[in-house]
C-alpha cells in the first residue's frame, strides 16, 4: 500500500483508479499529478465528453469500463454523484473483493456503512466530505475511516485529499453530518454574506465593480488574517472594534438581530438535512 520499497530498492507507485472523471475527480487528479510520479492514476467514466475533458488536461489512461479500472488498483476513488454510488458499488463488488483496494468515497451524504454493505466482503473504506473550494485547491475536507483501513491506507487517503486542501479526521461517522453543515455548506454562507455586503455597498453609493472587488478582497484578507494571525476570530474581531466606532455600530445591529443564534439555527438545519439525505441515499428500495 502507498509507496513501498521492493527488495531491489526501486520504488513502486500507488495505483489510483477514479470512478467518475467529473469536476471533483479532475481536481484531485490534477493535485496528485503535481506531486510528481508517486502515483499511477487512471479514470473511468461512461461519458465521452467527460473523458475528453480529462484527456485534454492529463495524460492518464481513461476508459468507460469501471471494472477494468479497478483491476490493478491499490486505491479506488468513488467520484460519482451520490445517487449513483450504490449501482457502482454493486457493479464493482466482485473486482473489489478480489483485489481488496482501499475504497475512498467523496460522494456527499453516502454513508460508509452503506458503501460497505453494498460492496460486501468487509472492504477498507474511507469516506470523505470535501467542499467546493477543492476545485481551486483550497478545500477543507473531513475524512472517516472504517475499521478495515490500515495506517498506510489512512496516509494514502490523507495524501489524496491534501492534494486539494486541508483535511481533518473524524473518529465517528456521524460527525460528518456536522462537517457537512460547516465546511460542506459553509462556502455558500460566505457567498451569501458577500452577496449581501455587495448589495448594501451599492445601496450606499459605490459602483458595482467597486463593491464586488472590495467585498471579495475583504473576505480574502479576513480569512488570511484569521489563518495567519494565531489569534481566535473573536479576538481579531475585538481588535478591530473600537468603542464608539463604525465597526461597533455595525456589530451592534448584528447582535440586536441575534446573528450568532441565527447562524446556529441555520447550521442545525443543514446538519439535520444531511442526516435525512444520508438515510435516503442508504435506503435499499
Ligand atoms: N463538486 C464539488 O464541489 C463537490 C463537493 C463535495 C463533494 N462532491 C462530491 O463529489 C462527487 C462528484 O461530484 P462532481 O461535482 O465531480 O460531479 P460530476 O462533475 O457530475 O462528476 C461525476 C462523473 O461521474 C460520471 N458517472 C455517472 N455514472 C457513472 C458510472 N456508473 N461510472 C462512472 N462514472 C459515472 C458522470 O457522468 P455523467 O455526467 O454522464 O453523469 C460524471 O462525469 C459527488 O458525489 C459529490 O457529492 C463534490
Amino acid at each position: 500500500m502507498a509507496v513501498t520499497t521492493p527488495t531491489d530498492g526501486r520504488m513502486t507507485k500507488t495505483t489510483i483508479a477514479f470512478i467518475g472523471a467529473g469536476n471533483m475527480a479532475r481536481s484531485l487528479i490534477g493535485g496528485l499529478l503535481e506531486e510528481g510520479d508517486r502515483y499511477r492514476v487512471s479514470a473511468a467514466d461512461p461519458d465521452a465528453g467527460q473523458r475528453a475533458r480529462a484527456a485534454e488536461a492529463f495524460q492518464i489512461p481513461l476508459g468507460a469500463d469501471n471494472r477494468q479500472a479497478v483491476g490493478g488498483a491499490d486505491v479506488v476513488v468513488l467520484a460519482v454523484k451520490p445517487h449513483v454510488v450504490k449501482q457502482v458499488c454493486v457493479d464493482l463488488r466482485a473486482p473489489i473483493a478480489t483485489r481488496r483496494p482501499l475504497v475512498v468515497s467523496i460522494a456527499a451524504g453516502v454513508r460508509e456503512t452503506d458503501i460497505s454493505r453494498w460492496l460486501e466482503h468487509a472492504p477498507a473504506v474511507v469516506r470523505c466530505m470535501p467542499n467546493t473550494p477543492a476545485l481551486v485547491r483550497s478545500g477543507a475536507s473531513a475524512l472517516y475511516a472504517n475499521q478495515h483501513v490500515t495506517a498506510a491506507q489512512r496516509d494514502c487517503a490523507e495524501s489524496l485529499m491534501r492534494a486539494v486542501g486541508t483535511i481533518v479526521w473524524v473518529e465517528d461517522e456521524s460527525a460528518l453530518d456536522a462537517v457537512t453543515a460547516l465546511s460542506g455548506s459553509g462556502p455558500a454562507y460566505f457567498f451569501a454574506m458577500m452577496e449581501a455586503m455587495e448589495a448594501a455597498a451599492i445601496g450606499l453609493g459605490l459602483s458595482a465593480d467597486q463593491a464586488r472587488l472590495l467585498t471579495l478582497e475583504t473576505a480574502l484578507g479576513a480569512a488570511k488574517m484569521a489563518l495567519e494571525a494565531g489569534e481566535a476570530p473573536a479576538q481579531l474581531r475585538a481588535n478591530v472594534t473600537s468603542e464608539g466606532g463604525t465597526t461597533q455600530a455595525a456589530l451592534r445591529v448584528f447582535a440586536e438581530h441575534e446573528f450568532t443564534a441565527l447562524v446556529a439555527r441555520a447550521m442545525t438545519a443543514a446538519r439535520d438535512r444531511a442526516r435525512e439525505i444520508g438515510t435516503q441515499l442508504g435506503a435499499d428500495s
